[in-house]
Formats: structure tokens, C-alpha cells, sequence
């Protein structure tokens, strides 16, 4: 079945089984790698992308959810005033250990910094709760979330 979106701005048609799920259409049919899996059950958070804006795991998303909507992957945070902002960030900080988790973080913290420009650690804890880092880096996550959001004000 061909189904339609909006990926990173562009429109995208793509003909696979409407069950499978967002991550391996966007790895496996439209070679987007940088999106990760790590868990496959909604528990890691390496797999996260938007869909209309909302952070999404596109691990347990079938694409037929996302017929007619928008999807935004790592890909295309650069050209996002948050998100480049947060990759800024992510770079001063030095966040990255591995980097395995970092895409699906990033786009946790740009979902949660384009709906509240000042969040405090507890909203950061509390939106990032999903996204699991095995290297531990979530004080400098904290620190460059903070950051970027100083860089938006
Ligand atoms: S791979 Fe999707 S949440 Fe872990
Ligand atoms: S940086 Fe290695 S898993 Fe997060």
C-alpha cells in the first residue's frame, strides 16, 4: 500500500505494508538511518521522531499513522530554529558519549523546548523520562537543554 507524509518538509509517498512501523520505513524504505533502534518496545526512547510536532516512538508507530501527516526525524533539526539550537547546545556541552541515544534525545528536548521555552529540571526530567542513555549522560543532556533554552530567550 502507498502511503503519504510530509517527511522533514517534503512530500514523501512510499508503498510498504501499512503495519510496519515508522522507524524501519524510515530506515529500511527511505535509507534515513538517523534514527535509531535500541529497544523496539517504547522503552528507550533511541527511536524517537515528531509527528506533527509531537514527540513520537517510531518503534510502535505504524505508518498508516502517519498518512497525511508530518514527520520530522534528527535529519532535519539543522534547518529548525529549536532544533539547530539544541544541536548548538548538544555540541558546546559535550554531550554525546557513544552517541548511540542522542539523535532520539535531541528529539526529545527540541519537542519539549518548542513547547516551553524556560523549563525547569523538573520539566526537563519529566519530558525526557523516555529516553535512556546507557553511557549516562544525562546531567550534561540537562545542562545543554538549559543552555539552548538561554540561546531561544
Ligand atoms: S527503539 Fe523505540 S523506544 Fe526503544
Ligand atoms: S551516549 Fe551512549 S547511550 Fe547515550
Amino acid at each position: 500500500m502507498t502511503v503519504k507524509f510530509t517527511l522533514n518538509g517534503k512530500p514523501t509517498s512510499v508503498d510498504v505494508d501499512p503495519a510496519t512501523p515508522i522507524l524501519w520505513t524510515l530506515r529500511d524504505s527511505l535509507g534515513m538511518t538517523g534514527t535509531k533502534f535500541g529497544c523496539g518496545m517504547a522503552l528507550c526512547g533511541a527511536c524517537t521522531v515528531h509527528l506533527n510536532g509531537q514527540a513520537i516512538r517510531s518503534c510502535i508507530t505504524p505508518v498508516s499513522a502517519a498518512e497525511g501527516q508530518k514527520i520530522t526525524t534528527i535529519e532535519a533539526q539543522a534547518a529548525d530554529k529549536v532544533g539547530k539550537a539544541v544541536e548548538d547546545a548538544w555540541v558546546r556541552n559535550d554531550v554525546a558519549q557513544c552517541g548511540y541515544c542522542q539523535s532520539g534525545q535531541i528529539m526529545s528536548a527540541t519537542a519539549l523546548l518548542k513547547n516551553n521555552r524556560a523549563p525547569s529540571d523538573s520539566d526537563i526530567d519529566a519530558a525526557m523520562a523516555g529516553n535512556i542513555c546507557r553511557c549516562g549522560t544525562y546531567v550534561r543532556i540537562r545542562a545543554a537543554i538549559h543552555d539552548a533554552a538561554k540561546t531561544l530567550a
